[in-house]
């Protein structure tokens, strides 16, 4: 049987839960063809390939793992309309990991995979006309700041924002590169009252906004002609406190 092409679908790393799997969520609902990656298979990945999402099964933490993925997708898509860097780890420095381990899981996740993938998938964006497609980055607050806790995961998410730079360059003016730079959007089921109200108070705005913020901010990255090379942040005004 032949295998079906998709329409210039958007692809959307990780999409299986939280920030991917409402942006993955909005682009069905508008009628936009998408293609997630997942590491777990949660119960909300048979419900996107319900809604008529491609969900690969990918684990980006080998070259052979990310190259695998964007075989499968050039397999599945002549064009691609937008590439959507999600897929993140959260690690801290921890005594039970060895530091080299956490630094490499890192890198591997937010540079490595975004570096060989934007390479590998990157003539599937090009030729739709100025501005007719786009990358967007995931990046953290932390790129400007630091962190006591996660000295790697920032660093690995500063490198990320670098390269939205040299992607920026290299691929204008077809393709629009954008990081997307949040502070806190939403909490994890188990974070605890204390916890929340710490997190809370780090922002002028004081409050966990939620996945709707990201959709729209994609969704402006995306109408776009003009914005290319830029950091958006959706932090709350935490900067200023
Ligand atoms: N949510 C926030 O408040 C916040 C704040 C700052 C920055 N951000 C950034 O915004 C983006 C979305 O955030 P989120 O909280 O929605 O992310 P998330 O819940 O941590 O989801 C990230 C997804 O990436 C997948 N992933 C991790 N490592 C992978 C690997 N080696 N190979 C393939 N997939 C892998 C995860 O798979 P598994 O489910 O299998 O683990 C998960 O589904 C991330 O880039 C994050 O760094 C979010």
């Amino acid at each position: 049987m032949a295998i079906q092409r998709l329409q210039c679908p958007i692809v959307i790393t990780g999409g299986g839960r939280r920030i991917g799997l409402a942006l993955a969520s909005h682009f069905l609902t508008a009628g936009q063809a998408v293609i997630v990656s997942y590491r777990t298979r949660y119960p909300e990945i048979e419900q996107l390939e319900h809604r008529g999402a491609l969900c690969l099964a990918a684990d980006f933490s080998s070259e052979a793992g990310i190259s695998t993925f964007a075989g499968q997708v050039r397999a599945r898509a002549t064009k691609l309309r937008a590439l959507i860097h999600n897929a993140s780890q959260w690690l801290p420095e921890s005594p039970d990991t060895p530091l080299a381990t956490t630094l490499a899981t890192m890198l591997q996740i937010h540079v490595t995979a975004p570096y060989l993938l934007n390479h590998q998938l990157s003539d599937l964006l090009c030729g739709q006309g100025p501005a007719g497609a786009d990358i967007i980055h995931f990046t953290d607050y932390v790129t400007g700041r630091g962190s006591d806790k996660h000295i790697a995961y920032a660093a690995s998410k500063a490198a990320l924002e670098n390269m939205t730079l040299s992607f920026a360059r290299k691929l204008a003016p077809g393709v629009k590169v954008n990081a997307i730079a949040p502070a806190l959007i939403m909490f994890n089921p188990d974070d605890d009252d204390a916890y929340r109200q710490q997190a809370l108070d780090k922002s002028l705005m004081k409050m966990a906004p939620g996945e709707q913020e990201i959709v729209e901010l994609v969704n402006y990255l995306l109408a776009s002609r003009y914005v290319t090379g830029r950091t958006h942040h959706v932090d709350g005004g935490r900067h200023l406190r």
